[in-house]
């Protein structure tokens, strides 16, 4: 089997954990490469349903091993939630199963603290965040005063680390937002357990991703957010704080680009951000809320509503070319069951690319094209034949203008509500 990165297209939730979990039987490893709990990847086995923030979303695939690589940022706190929720759903996580990755930095109360304190500072010009402390905790990464997960296994060390991290954002703490300063034993106390419950995880995550690799086996990598939130790509400032394209799937895990076979790119049928920030295609009005109520569009992470919106085909377009995507896969498509007629935006007024500054992208006029929507449900298909014309029409259309051909198309939350197409 190929090694697959799996990156959203639009700004995040576009469904990558349930296409994951669906790629990833007998996959030899999932792994996450950037970001963190920030993130919310929805599956649906059998009526069940789980959402990860932080473990791989491979962890429902009996066989698969999963890997938070190096270039995620792990909060301790969430990741024994996670575990011990998954325990309590009869799907214990033993080390061998999970691996974490020594050089993945750690999200400390402390960038929680901050990221929600400049949050309110911010006020109507916040950036949405989902005030899990990621960006805080990116910027400590560059800063070279991070602190990792190896660090953790060295009281000493970390006592040290902490210390230094601590004298500098303490004056911010104070000096910017008059709170308490955070006292570095208060926060080794707070570490402890969590270090005690994490300890068997840790492991050499490069020697195993590369025995995989070298014996012919097969990886799958999981991208969080989407290209939109990217922190080059995306609409800066209101993104997050990390490489969210597929080449962050190399330096994120420590795989090398010659390792990647395929890149598949999802994309919601329509388009939805959380958060604030420029959306060219966004619906205000009663087609918006109609979206929102037939996706079941709440953020899995903040339970914030998504705002929504259609089909942006230039977003679409240059996504394609910064990751490199070799397949789509078209999501959430059943939902679209019952319009009159879908628009598709296929391009900006004067433009060809997505412009660079917000102001900018606030200001362009989309283009839109229509096409007749369809009645019928999708939820129980399962072959590509068996879609109503006008939606083999609609993909069809946006094959053509993104580039790139629909291999996998998504007709409902469940596993197996997944039509594979072979080309
Ligand atoms: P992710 O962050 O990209 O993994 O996406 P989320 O899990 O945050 O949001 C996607 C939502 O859509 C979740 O509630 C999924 O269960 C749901 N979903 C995924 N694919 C489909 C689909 O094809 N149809 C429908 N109706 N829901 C889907
Ligand atoms: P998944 O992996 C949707 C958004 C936040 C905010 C911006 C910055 O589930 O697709 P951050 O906390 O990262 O500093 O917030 O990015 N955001 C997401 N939106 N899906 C996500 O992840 C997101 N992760 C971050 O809403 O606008
Ligand atoms: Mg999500």
């Amino acid at each position: 089997m190929p090694n697959v990165v799996v990156v959203g297209t639009q700004w995040g939730d576009e469904g990558k954990g349930k296409v994951v979990d669906h790629l990833a039987r007998g996959v030899d490893a999932v792994v996450r490469f950037q970001g963190g709990n920030n993130a919310g990847h929805t599956l649906v086995v059998q009526g069940e349903k789980t959402v990860l923030h932080l473990i791989p979303s491979g962890i429902l695939q009996d066989e698969t091993v999963c890997v938070v690589g190096n270039g995620v940022v792990v909060d301790p706190v969430v990741l024994v939630e996670e575990l011990d929720g998954l325990a309590n759903k009869n799907c214990g996580v033993e080390p061998g199963r999970l691996v974490l990755c020594p050089e993945a930095h750690v999200i400390l109360s402390v960038h929680r603290l901050i990221d929600r304190l400049r949050e309110e500072a911010r006020g109507a010009q916040r950036i949405g965040t989902t005030c899990k402390g990621i960006g805080p905790t990116y910027e400590d990464k560059v800063a070279r005063r991070g602190v990792r997960v190896s660090d953790l296994l060295d009281e000493a060390a970390l006592r040290e680390r902490l210390s230094k991290l601590l004298s500098v954002r303490n004056r911010e703490i104070v000096d910017v937002h008059g709170a308490d300063p955070v006292n570095t034993e208060e926060l080794i106390a707070e570490l402890r357990p969590q270090i005690e419950r994490i300890r068997p995880y840790i492991a050499d995550t490069l020697g195993l991703l590369h025995g995989i690799w070298k014996a012919g086996g097969s990886i799958l990598f999981e991208g969080a957010q989407g290209t939109y939130l990217d922190i080059d790509h995306g609409t800066y400032p209101y993104v997050t704080s990390s490489n969210t394209v597929a080449g962050a799937a190399c330096a994120g895990s420590g795989v090398g680009p010659t390792a990647i076979d395929e890149v598949v790119g999802v994309a919601k049928a329509y388009t939805t951000r959380v958060g604030s920030g420029p959306f060219p295609t966004e619906l205000t009005e009663a087609t918006g809320e109609k979206l929102r109520s037939i996706g079941h569009e709440f953020g899995a992470t903040t339970g914030r509503p998504r705002r929504c919106g259609w089909f942006d085909a230039l977003i679409a377009r240059q996504a394609a070319m910064v990751n490199g995507l070799t397949q789509l896969a078209l999501t959430k498509l059943d939902v679209l069951s019952g319009f009159d007629s879908i628009r598709i935006a296929t391009g900006y007024e004067g433009l060809t690319r997505v412009p660079s500054r917000v102001e900018a992208l606030e200001a362009v006029v989309p283009i839109y094209e229509e096409l007749p929507g369809w009645d019928e449900d999708l939820t129980g298909l399962t072959e590509f034949e068996q879609l109503p014309e006008n939606c083999r029409a609609y993909i069809a259309r946006i094959e053509e203008l993104v580039g790139v051909p629909v291999t996998i198309i998504g007709v409902g939350p469940g596993r197996e509500q997944t039509i594979i197409r072979s080309l």
